[in-house]
């Protein structure tokens, strides 16, 4: 969006009513027609603009895109979100934000996207993620951590989502061992986690951690890939109503920005907390399947500082699991 007219909408936002065109055109230092000219490609991008002669310029409404300027006015964070890019299209977020960092972005960059064409999910699999309808983001980390420690973000980011769920929709959102989001059992949201780190033993430190967050906000019945191996829903399902995508946004980045600034003081322990209270297995006996072998059968005892699942047994021996299906 052209400078220019990312200030005329900041105008609007500041004076719900009309701004005189004569306004806007002394406080932009332009023509009359050149205001004009913005104006109309505002409504081009989607902004519903009335004109009144003698009043000027009003905003009616804006449209549901990812666009930095409909974010970056409902954030009020500190790190997350100084820098805002929104592509219309492209294979990965996770993939842009990675090349990104290698050529030197900085911490907090933030990539979304309107669609992926190859979104990348867990082991290898594709995430769904058709046009205009979802959130696909990726935001760029330079933790000073340990590169074991780094499992310890896509906790932070699996409450941050769950945070914003319920903020914007009032839903009672779950989380499920490793980092599946899910409503009433069904899984709304993924994160994947990527990280580039120097692990010669010596040095041994991270580079940068791509942080992947897909969630499904406006996605109908319909447009769910057949071939699920787990139910999904989206918060349009579950919640009955559409979803501002740039207002969640916004939520979401806020709490990133709230949980990850506590994670640097003071390490993963409200992190963990938080994540335990809103695993869906807290306090309960789960079930754990693994690849073929035997089910393993305890009681949910919360998570380690490398993420893993413990599971305590009748005699009191606590079992540390690092993959499978929890069933609750
Ligand atoms: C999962 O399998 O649960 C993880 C899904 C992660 C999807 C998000 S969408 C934004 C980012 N870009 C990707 O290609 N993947 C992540």
């Amino acid at each position: 969006m052209h400078q220019k007219a990312a200030t005329i909408l900041r105008f609007f936002r500041q004076q719900s009513g009309f701004v005189s065109g004569e306004q806007l055109s002394k406080e932009l230092g332009i023509s009359r027609t050149a205001v004009w000219k913005h104006i109309s490609a505002l409504r081009g991008a989607g902004y519903r603009v009335e004109a009144v002669p003698s009043r000027g310029y009003r905003l009616l409404s804006s449209p549901d895109t990812l666009a930095a300027e409909e974010i970056s006015v409902q954030l009020n964070s500190g790190l997350i979100g100084t820098r805002l890019v929104n592509l219309a299209t492209t294979t990965s977020t996770n993939f842009e934000a990675f090349r990104l960092a290698e050529e030197g972005a900085g911490e907090g960059t933030v990539v979304t996207a309107e669609e992926q064409s190859k979104g990348k999910g867990r082991l290898g699999r594709i995430w769904s993620s058709p046009p205009g309808a979802n959130l696909y983001c990726s935001v760029i980390l330079r933790p000073r951590i340990k590169p074991f420690e780094a499992p310890q973000l896509t906790f932070l980011s699996a409450v941050a989502t769950a945070r914003a769920i319920e903020q914007t929709t009032g839903l009672k959102p779950e989380i499920k061992w490793p980092n599946d989001v899910l409503i009433d059992g069904k899984k709304v949201a993924g994160l994947l986690n990527e990280m580039s780190a120097e692990t010669d033993g010596i040095n041994d430190g991270i580079n940068f951690v791509i942080l992947g967050i897909g969630v499904n906000l406006n996605m109908t019945a319909d447009q769910f890939p057949g071939d699920l191996r787990h139910p999904a829903t989206s918060l349009l399902i579950e919640g009955g109503a559409k979803i501002s995508r740039a207002r969640f946004t916004a939520f979401l980045l806020n709490e990133l920005d709230r949980l990850y600034a506590g994670f640097l003081d003071h390490g993963f322990v409200q992190v963990r907390r938080e994540w335990q209270e809103r695993c869906n297995a807290n306090g309960r006996e789960v079930v754990v399947s693994n690849h073929g072998r035997d089910d393993i059968r305890g009681l949910f005892a919360g998570i380690d500082g490398d993420g893993a699942l413990l599971l305590r047994h009748p005699d009191g021996t606590v079992e540390r699991i690092l993959s499978g299906d929890v069933r609750v």
